[in-house]
């Protein structure tokens, strides 16, 4: 099967565990690294809402907490038949580990692909 619908159904199953009793809204994200690992997750809420992990992070947070810090490109699927496009932290967080990398999303019938670079093309720096 193609890299990119591969990996949107992985985030389809990544999705099942989703912690998201406030919102109902599940989402689910596969992240594929350079060197070809492949690290899930899903969103975490809290009932203290800001404490709340969207699954982009969940996702490559794991993979930097294994020392993989070269990551190639994210999947993000949700129930919704719109595309789920990751916000705007968790770009921030891309464009530090995945500068060149691509996000792919998807609905029951199509697969769109996005770079990172082109959903926030300036991101905050401390220079
Ligand atoms: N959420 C994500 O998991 N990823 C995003 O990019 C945006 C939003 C989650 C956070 C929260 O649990 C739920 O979706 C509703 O905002």
């Amino acid at each position: 099967m193609e890299e990119n619908k591969q990996l949107f159904e992985l985030a389809t199953k990544a999705k099942e565990y989703a912690y998201a009793p406030y919102s109902n809204f599940k989402v689910g994200a596969a992240l594929l690294t350079e060197d070809g690992m492949v690290f899930l997750g899903n969103n975490i809420e809290n009932s203290s809402y800001g404490a709340t992990v969207c699954a982009e992070r969940v996702a490559i947070f794991k993979a930097v907490s294994e020392g993989k810090c070269n990551l190639k490109k994210i999947a993000i699927a949700s129930d919704s038949e719109d595309f789920t496009f990751p916000c705007g932290i968790c770009i921030q967080v891309m464009l530090e580990f995945m500068p060149n990398g691509e996000v792919i999303l998807g609905n029951s019938n199509e697969i769109k692909v996005y770079k990172v670079s082109d959903l926030m093309p300036n991101k905050f720096t401390l220079r």
